[in-house]
C-alpha cells in the first residue's frame, strides 16, 4: 500500500514505516558520530529508557546505545500495524532500533505495554537480566530516564483510571495558536482546572510512578547502587506559563520534583543521583497538542535557526550526555552541572535572553500575511511530519510498502 499523511487539528492519525526508520537511522547516525568516538569509558553500560519510542525518549536511548554503547531495555506503548493499517510511529522506530542496535553488536529489548502497571516492571525486570547476560554484563542498571507523555494512567495500587488534561489553574485562557497545515492563526482558549483535574494530571504526569520504578529495580536487586536516574520536564518563557508551568501540567512537573528529592534518598548514599532535566520546546507527538506550543515554536525557531544555535531531540540529548550527565570522567554526580534548584538545563540555549526577546518580538509583529516567511511554520511542519515518518530525506512516499515493517 501506499501511506499519506492524514491529519486533522495538528493531530496525524498514521505513520510511514519507511519514514520512520531512515528517520531513526539519522539520529543513530547523529549520535554514532557525534559522541561514539568521543564518549570513552564515561556513560551507562545497562540503561532502562520508560518512554522509549518516540520524542525525547527514543533520543535518550539512541543515544545511551550507539553513543555509549550501553545495553538498553526501553518500555513504551504503540499500537502494531495490521496488514492493512499502519501501527503507531513508536512501534516502527522500537523495531529499527532493535534492529541496528543487533547489527551494532549492543544487546536490547524493546517492551511494549502499560508501564504504569505492576506487570510491566515485573516484566522490565526480567528483560534486565535476560539483557545484562547477553552482553556479557552483571545485571545492574546504571541509568534510568523517565520519559513518559500519557493521556491516561491506571494506578496499581487502585485499580482508578486517571486523566491529565492541559488546563490554566485559577482564570481560563486564551491565546493566539496556528493551525501549522494551513499556516492561519486561530485561538486556543481552554477553561480553568477543577481540583479533580489538578489531581487527575498530576497522578498521569506527576512522579509516582517514576518512584515506583526505582523502587522495583532497587527490590529486584538490579539497580546499580551509583544508577543515574533523569525526568523531563518544560519550564519556557513567561507567556506560557498560565497554560503550561502554572497549570495543571506544571503541577504535575512539580510533583517531579518531590518525587526526584525522595528518589535521592534511595540514591545518593551510594553514589547515585536523581535528576529533573529541563529541556527545550521541541515538535514531539505530545507537544503539539499544547495550546501556544504550535506557534510559539515556529517563532522560536526561527529565531534559533537564525542563530545558529537550534536542535533537535538528538542534538538535545547528546548535549545532555556529553555536557551535563557524563562531562565529568570521573563520574562524580556533584559535578553534573545543575542550576541554583538542582536541575539540569539544557533549555539554556532556547532561555538566552536574546533568543526570548527576538522570539517575543516576532511572535508580536506576526500577521497572517508575514507568519510563512517571518516564523519557522515549514520547519515546524516538517519536524511534525518527520515525528510520524513523512517528509523525511531519501524516502520514496510513492513506494509501495507492507505496513507490518518486516522489510525496514
Ligand atoms: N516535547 C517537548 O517540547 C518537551 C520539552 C521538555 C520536556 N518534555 C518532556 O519530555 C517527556 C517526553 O515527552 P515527549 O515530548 O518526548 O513525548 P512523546 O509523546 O514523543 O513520547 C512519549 C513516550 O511515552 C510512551 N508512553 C505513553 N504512555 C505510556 C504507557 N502507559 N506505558 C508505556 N509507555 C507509554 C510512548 O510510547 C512514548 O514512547 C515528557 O515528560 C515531557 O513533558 C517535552
Amino acid at each position: 500500500m501506499i501511506i499519506q499523511p492524514i491529519i486533522r487539528n495538528n493531530i496525524c492519525i498514521n505513520s510511514h514505516p519507511a519514514g520512520c526508520a531512515a528517520s531513526v537511522r539519522h539520529q543513530i547516525e547523529y549520535a554514532g558520530k557525534t559522541l561514539g568516538a568521543n564518549q570513552g569509558g564515561a556513560g551507562p553500560k545497562l540503561a532502562l529508557i520508560i518512554g522509549c519510542s518516540t520524542g525525547y525518549g527514543l533520543a535518550s536511548r539512541i543515544t545511551a546505545a550507539f553513543g555509549c554503547h550501553a545495553a538498553t531495555v526501553g518500555i513504551s506503548f504503540e499500537k502494531p500495524p495490521t496488514k492493512t493499517r499502519a501501527g503507531t510511529p513508536g512501534y516502527y522506530n522500537n523495531l529499527v532500533f532493535d534492529k541496528e542496535a543487533a547489527k551494532a553488536g549492543l544487546a536490547s529489548k524493546s517492551l511494549n505495554g502499560d508501564a504504569y502497571s505492576d506487570a510491566m516492571k515485573g516484566e522490565a525486570v526480567k528483560a534486565i537480566k535476560e539483557t545484562a547476560a547477553a552482553a556479557g554484563l552483571s545485571p545492574q542498571v546504571d541509568l534510568i530516564i523517565y520519559s513518559l507523555a500519557s493521556p491516561v494512567r491506571t494506578d496499581p495500587k487502585d485499580g482508578v483510571m486517571y486523566r491529565s488534561v492541559i488546563k490554566p489553574i485559577g482564570e481560563s485562557f486564551s491565546g493566539k495558536t496556528i493551525d501549522m497545515m494551513s499556516g492561519k492563526f486561530t485561538t486556543a482558549s481552554a477553561e480553568p482546572a477543577s481540583e479533580e483535574d489538578i489531581y487527575h494530571t498530576v497522578k498521569v504526569m506527576g512522579g509516582e510512578d517514576w518512584e515506583l520504578w526505582i523502587k522495583a529495580l532497587d527490590e529486584a536487586g538490579i539497580l546499580a547502587p551509583s544508577a543515574r536516574t533523569v525526568a523531563y520536564t518544560y519550564i519556557g518563557p513567561k507567556f506560557s506559563w498560565a497554560i503550561y508551568k502554572n497549570g495543571t501540567i506544571g503541577r504535575a512537573k512539580e510533583d517531579l520534583e518531590r518525587a526526584c528529592r525522595e528518589i535521592n534518598k534511595t540514591l545518593t548514599p551510594g553514589g547515585g543521583r536523581a535528576w529533573i532535566s529541563v529541556n527545550k520546546a521541541l515538535v514531539t507527538r505530545a507537544s503539539a497538542v499544547i495550546p501556544i506550543i504550535p506557534f510559539y515554536v515556529s517563532c522560536l525557531f526561527k529565531v534559533m535557526k537564525e542563530k545558529g544555535v537550534h536542535e533537535g531531540c538528538i542534538e538535545q540529548i547528546v548535549r545532555l550526555y556529553r555536557d551535563r550527565l557524563y562531562a565529568d570522567a570521573g563520574s562524580d554526580p556533584a559535578k553534573v552541572p545543575v542550576d541554583s534548584e538542582g536541575r539540569i538545563r539544557i533549555d539554556d540555549w532556547e532561555m538566552r535572553e536574546d533568543v526570548q526577546q527576538a522570539t517575543a518580538e516576532r511572535m508580536d509583529s506576526l500577521t497572517e500575511e508575514t507568519i510563512m516567511s517571518d516564523a519557522d511554520v515549514g520547519g515546524f511542519r516538517h519536524d511534525f511530519l518527520v515525528v510520524h515518518g513523512f517528509d523525511v530525506e531519501g524516502v520514496n512516499y510513492d513506494a509501495e510498502l507492507n505496513p507490518l515493517g518486516l522489510d525496514l
